[in-house]
């Protein structure tokens, strides 16, 4: 039987966010329907897009997408009428982050996995755990919802008792510790704990340690979104909750969901050491046929055509190139609608006016140049999305990169490649060592240690760097001030950082 072990519920939860840059996924043709909003708002601040923006195109991957067959049918539709202000209000609820879209590709092989492992707990009535990563806006949330639908269908398909099921985001805990009392709501509603949390994980200890009375108590499915709010200082929470799954009697089927790749390396060695490591299902960026085969997914709900397929193209190329992150690609696609409709006020359309005004500005007889301005802002273009990209991506941080010398932006490159992966900061010394080794692979003549010092403190003046205090400058301590994705997207013009950065 496992330790009963506390968790300290005055430690600050911290929130991490780290990005992937690989970018490969299989597909397959299953998409059911979700309803469920996501709670996320739009995330618009990021870089600015240089103008050879390199991609993550198909050919890295082994299986090419069925784009072009979708393609066909997304042409195929008459174009919608961006005057009309319901159908501009149809197309923008399409394209909002928080529209449960009607299917969820391109995440198929991962959503099985998680299913498998879900319907292997309820059938063998098995406690485990499993863990979610990958960068933000790559679908993890949305499968997640999905997943739990798929997982009622067949239990009700196969006979098997319905697990119970709770989604917990973390971030709206007040206290890390919080979640006990959520799960034990849950296992046992007519428990009164007075009190204190910890009493709750009590509760939850001895309750999954001793053999039920009853015969038949049901499987529960706990989804910890946003995991990384549970990491307390001394990492009690995190692991409590993990350690339940171990317990000889625990009912619990448990899903945890964050960024970091090596979270459960990092803060779950014990479960690790007592061979109950979770397993790991990574949901890595979207590559650019997958998005833009979401984006037309997304806008196959509609009856008519709204962007020119190169338009949809652009994002999906651009936003690949960046993050792959399915949120910026929805914002950049609303924004390139915000775009058109600017285009439509300036050339004097008042496509947004009430129905009253509408029917009044209808009784207007159109003249020859109006018909001929009608015509060409029917959709969303190629140069309306190239306006919505630079916007998006626009960032003084971007041009700051774009203007270092070269051996400052290697610095900046070595910093990305040595905090991927989850660590927070390093040393100059290991930075250095970052350095020589780009430099090394790259037949670079590096600057020395001391030259390398200065360069830190240039980028620390700069606000891309933070460096901390020491008496030996190898030994200050050094964090990237920038996402790195900001960094990512300024350099990635120039082979010689995409090659590095990838
Ligand atoms: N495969 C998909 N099909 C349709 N829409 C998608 C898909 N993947 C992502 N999206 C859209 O992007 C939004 C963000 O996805 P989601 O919330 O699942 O990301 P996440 O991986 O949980 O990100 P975070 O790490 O920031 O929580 C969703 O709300 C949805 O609108
Ligand atoms: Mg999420």
């Amino acid at each position: 039987m496992p330790a009963i072990a506390r968790s300290n519920g005055d430690s600050t939860p911290q929130k991490r966010r780290l990005r992937s840059d690989a970018a490969a996924a299989q597909e397959s043709p299953i998409s059911t329907t979700v309803n469920w909003k996501s709670p996320r708002r739009c995330i618009t601040a990021s870089p600015n897009s240089p103008s050879n923006g390199t991609e993550r195109d198909s050919s890295e991957n082994p299986k090419k997408s069925p784009v072009k067959k979708l393609s066909d049918r997304f042409i195929s539709k008459p174009k919608w009428n961006p005057r009309d202000a319901e159908q501009m209000r149809a197309v923008k609820e399409a394209l909002h982050v928080s529209t449960a879209p009607s299917t969820v590709v391109c995440r198929e092989e991962e959503q099985k996995r998680v299913l498998e492992f879900c319907k292997a707990g309820v059938e063998q009535e098995k406690a485990g755990s499993l863990y979610v990563c990958g960068c933000p806006g790559t679908g993890k949330s949305l499968s997640m919802e999905k997943v739990k639908q798929l997982l009622v269908d067949w239990a009700k398909e196969a006979g098997h008792q319905q697990p119970d099921m709770l989604s917990i985001n973390c971030t709206s805990l007040t206290k890390a510790p919080d979640i006990f009392s959520k799960i034990l709501s849950k296992a046992q509603p007519r428990k009164k704990v007075n009190g204190s949390t910890t009493s709750a994980l009590q509760h939850l200890q001895s309750f999954y340690s001793q053999k039920p009375q009853s015969s038949g108590m049901k499987m529960m499915l706990i989804i910890a979104d946003e995991l990384d709010y549970l990491i307390t200082k001394d990492r009690a929470v995190l692991h409590d909750l993990f350690m339940l799954t171990t317990f000889p009697f625990s009912r619990c089927i448990l899903i945890g969901i964050a960024n970091a790749i090596d979270l459960a390396d990092r803060f779950l060695p014990r479960l690790q050491s007592l061979n109950c490591k979770p397993i790991v299902v990574t949901f890595r960026a979207y590559y650019r046929d997958q998005i833009l085969k979401i984006l037309q997914e997304r806008l196959m709900a509609l009856p008519y055509a709204v962007f020119q397929l190169q338009a949809l193209e652009l994002c999906a190329r651009k936003v690949a190139a960046a993050s792959g992150d399915m949120r910026k690609a929805l914002c950049v696609c609303r924004s390139a609608i915000e775009v058109l409709e600017a285009e439509l006020r300036e050339s004097g359309c008042n496509f947004n006016s009430s129905t009253v005004e509408k029917s009044f500005f209808e009784q207007q007889i159109p003249t020859v140049p109006d018909i001929l301005k009608k015509q060409e802002i029917d959709v969303v273009r190629l140069d309306h999305m190239a306006v919505a990209l630079s916007k998006t991506y626009k960032s003084p941080i971007v041009d700051t990169i774009l203007s270092l010398p070269q051996h400052q932006q290697i610095a900046l490159c070595s910093a990305v490649k040595l905090f991927r992966g989850g660590k927070k900061d390093a040393t100059v010394g290991e930075l250095n060592k970052s350095y020589m080794d780009i430099c090394k692979t790259s037949l670079i003549p590096p600057v020395g240690s001391l030259e390398l010092s200065s360069i830190c403190r240039v980028l620390n003046d700069q606000g891309l760097l933070k460096l901390g205090q020491s008496r030996e400058d190898k030994s200050r301590r050094v964090t990237l001030r920038v996402d790195e994705a900001d960094i990512a997207f300024a350099l990635q013009g120039i082979r010689f950082f995409r090659n590095c950065l990838q």
